[in-house]
């Protein structure tokens, strides 16, 4: 993108900032789980502003969407622009903590265009690292992933040695490593491990998001593998509860999983998808997709003493949602497409 450090709407639509609330910054913002993060910041009187390079990792049209979303909340100010080639110290200017969301998500991707994951994961957290101090940000809160731990025995510790089995899973560990030895040097820095996030507003890109779209227009739905690989699947909300807390967590310097609470098969996800749209769902089962981990499965005893989290959304209660999210949206954008046929 072009437009770098340019605001999306007109400041006479925002009100003033006022010097009482604490300012961060929340990068990829425009994303799915940045956007639900700066909406929540919004709410608990932060003032916020994000930056996303509406990257092609999936159609920018539902980051605009988002951004547009956050823009009408009033107060929250969206950056267009891509971290490795913005001026962020004078972005971070009076922010007290950056979290730092923004990269590009997916394993199999990874393998086929790896320098783009190289890039947004690895080139633009440095580019973060290094405004951070300059600009006076106290703290650094981080969106690693589970993939860290490639096929690790379950369930996987902060500690266990990181071993990552793609591309995807490389940078990201390199891209926590790069913040935690900051942390050495002055910044406060955390890096959440973050496993499968579901929810409203899922990336398109997605296995249930896929399956939920295929399942509601009655498509076949493929699954990579036997469907006996168990996920930790972890609702949105409760991934953004634990991103706030991270902000005031009385540790740095530390890797954190950020886990679901219960860790749940294919096949699982698949009987309860047919009992939520109320038929059978077709199933093709292909080989499994490279890079592709067996299980995951987190140890919180580390969220809960360093960020008092627990999480609270029950796999069955968070997909009934995200369904529910993904039939209200295909009729909005059936309607929409009648409207201009
Ligand atoms: N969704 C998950 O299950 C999951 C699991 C583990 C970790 N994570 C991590 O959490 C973060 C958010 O994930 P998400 O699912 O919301 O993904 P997302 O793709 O919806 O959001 C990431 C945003 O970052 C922006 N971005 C990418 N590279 C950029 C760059 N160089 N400069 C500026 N903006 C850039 C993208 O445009 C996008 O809007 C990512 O870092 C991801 O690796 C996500």
């Amino acid at each position: 993108m072009t437009h770098t450090n340019r605001p999306l709407a007109s400041p006479l639509r925002r009100p003033l900032p006022e010097t009482t609330r604490r300012r961060c910054v929340v990068t990829g913002a425009a994303g799915f789980i940045g956007s639900q993060l700066a909406t929540r910041l919004h709410e608990q009187g932060w003032a916020v502003t994000g930056i996303d390079g509406f990257t092609d990792s999936y159609d920018p049209v539902e980051k605009h969407q988002r951004a547009a979303a956050l823009e009408r909340l009033g107060g929250v100010s969206i950056v267009v622009g891509d971290l490795v080639t913005s001026n962020l110290e004078s972005l971070f200017d009076g922010a007290e903590v950056v979290f730092h969301l923004a990269g590009r998500a997916g394993v199999r991707a990874s393998f086929d265009i790896e320098p783009r994951y190289v890039h947004d994961n690895v080139t633009a957290t440095e580019a973060v690292v290094a405004a951070a101090r300059p600009g006076g940000v106290r703290r650094i809160v981080y969106a690693s992933s589970s993939s860290v731990y490639g096929n690790s025995p379950t369930p996987f510790r902060e500690d266990l040695p990181p071993a990552p089995i793609s591309p995807y899973g490389r940078t990201k560990l390199e891209a926590e490593r790069l913040c935690l030895e900051a942390a050495s040097s002055g910044l406060e820095a955390v890096a959440l491990r973050y496993f499968t996030v579901y929810g409203p507003g899922q990336r398109p890109d997605m296995g249930l998001r896929i399956f939920a779209e295929a399942a509601l227009h009655g498509r076949p739905l493929t699954v990579f593998g036997d469907g006996t690989q168990r996920r930790d699947f972890t609702y949105v909300d409760d991934i953004v509860d634990a991103t706030i807390a991270a902000a005031d967590a009385p540790a740095s310097g530390l890797a954190v999983n950020i886990g679901g609470g219960s860790s749940v098969t294919l096949l699982e996800v698949l009987d309860l998808l047919g009992s939520l749209v109320a038929r059978p769902v077709d199933v093709r089962f292909h080989p499994f997709a490279r890079g592709d981990v067996l299980a995951t499965e987190a140890d919180s005893t580390r969220a809960a003493s360093l960020l008092g989290f627990r999480a609270h959304v029950p796999f069955e209660r968070g997909f009934r949602a995200e369904v529910a999210w993904v039939r209200d949206r295909s009729e909005l954008v059936q309607a929409e497409e009648a409207r201009s046929a």
